[in-house]
């Protein structure tokens, strides 16, 4: 292993910098190279390659975003677009790839190592902490810590209004970003894809707050679980004596800077990328299991799916009471 490669890909996530960061200086601290790819795998497609150094990455620990740029590129799952960024690989002296990025992009890195072997290692980044074989994702604390700062300015004007709010959070396919947010933010209700629950059923639940005395509550709902606007006009319509309103937090949890957390998390990550591939390892995410991190065969990472929690679901009713 002499020169490595290093991409941001799929949605962005606060601390992607520092784990660019973290593989390059572990890397030019081995003596190895480093080639900046821009823009995801349309980079590599594209041979939009930089040459990386210690100073190529200062300044950036505290930035979010990703001075690499990203970019979704589903043509990864080509035979021929693999060919030809191997061939863009080679063709640059790289001898291995770090990408840093979602559950698409852990695709796309073993896709591209299925090819011919070539070595991959994967640093899991993404707001909606929904890659399997990690307990966290790089960005999700940021991102949770951004909704709910939000949210607890929403809740000022709901108690003062004695009002229902619905907030919508990031999360197209998967409710971790939902859940950990409604038990960090003390909602009532939290509205996931993986857990549908009718709004009949949302009103239902409203209602008895309302008996037992609360003056206003908060549903927060992930946004492939609905949509604010749609669930707060349907609790207006089923619960005439109460005002309901909402509030779409959007891309706002995609940026800022990150947290001590994801900062941590994400130098370590790289750290342990570019050891792996010293160490000769062809097909891996890092992650973190508790305290350790980990090593975990990409194969597994892509052939399985993360599962919610079924006990902070639980969390979530009984804090609610
Ligand atoms: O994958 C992270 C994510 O922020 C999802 O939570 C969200 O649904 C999606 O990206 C938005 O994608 P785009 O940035 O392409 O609009």
């Amino acid at each position: 292993m002499k020169k490595i490669g290093v991409l941001t890909s799929g949605g962005d996530a606060p601390g992607m910098n520092c784990a660019i960061r973290a593989v390059v200086r572990t890397a030019v601290g081995c003596g190895l190279q480093v080639a900046g790819i821009k823009r995801g795998f349309r980079g590599l497609f594209d041979d939009d390659i930089v040459d990386l150094n210690a100073r190529s990455v200062s300044g950036i620990v505290n930035r979010g975003g990703t001075i690499l740029r990203t970019i979704r590129f589903p043509e990864m799952k080509k035979f021929d677009v693999q060919e030809t960024c191997l061939e863009n690989l080679k063709k640059r002296s790289i001898d291995g790839l770090v990408v840093i990025g979602g559950d698409g992009s852990s695709r796309g890195a073993f896709a591209l190592h299925q090819h011919d072997g070539f070595p991959v290692c994967v640093i899991p980044a993404s707001i909606d902490n929904d890659v399997y074989g990690t307990d966290e994702t790089v960005g999700f604390d940021t991102a949770v810590n951004t909704a709910v700062e939000a949210i607890d300015r929403i809740r000022d004007t709901a108690t003062s209004h004695e009002r229902i709010f619905v907030v919508e959070v990031m999360g197209r396919e998967h409710g971790f970003l939902a859940l950990d947010v409604a038990i960090a933010s003390g909602a009532e209700i939290v509205m996931i894809p993986e857990k549908p629950i009718t709004i009949k059923k949302v009103a239902e639940i409203l209602e008895t707050d309302r008996v037992m005395g609360k003056v206003s509550s908060l549903v927060i709902v992930a946004e492939g679980a609905g949509r604010a606007h749609e669930v707060a006009k349907e609790i207006n319509q089923l619960m005439p004596g109460v005002e309901a309103r909402y509030s779409v937090l959007g891309y706002i949890q995609r940026g800022g800077t990150p947290t001590y957390q994801t900062r941590c998390l994400a130098t370590m990550f790289g750290n342990a990328a570019v050891k792996g591939l010293i160490d000769g390892l062809t097909h891996f995410m890092v992650g973190i299991r508790g305290t350790e991190i980990v090593r975990v065969d990409l194969k597994e990472v892509v052939s399985k799916t993360k599962q919610i929690s079924e006990e902070k679901l639980k969390l979530v009713e009984t804090m609610a009471i």
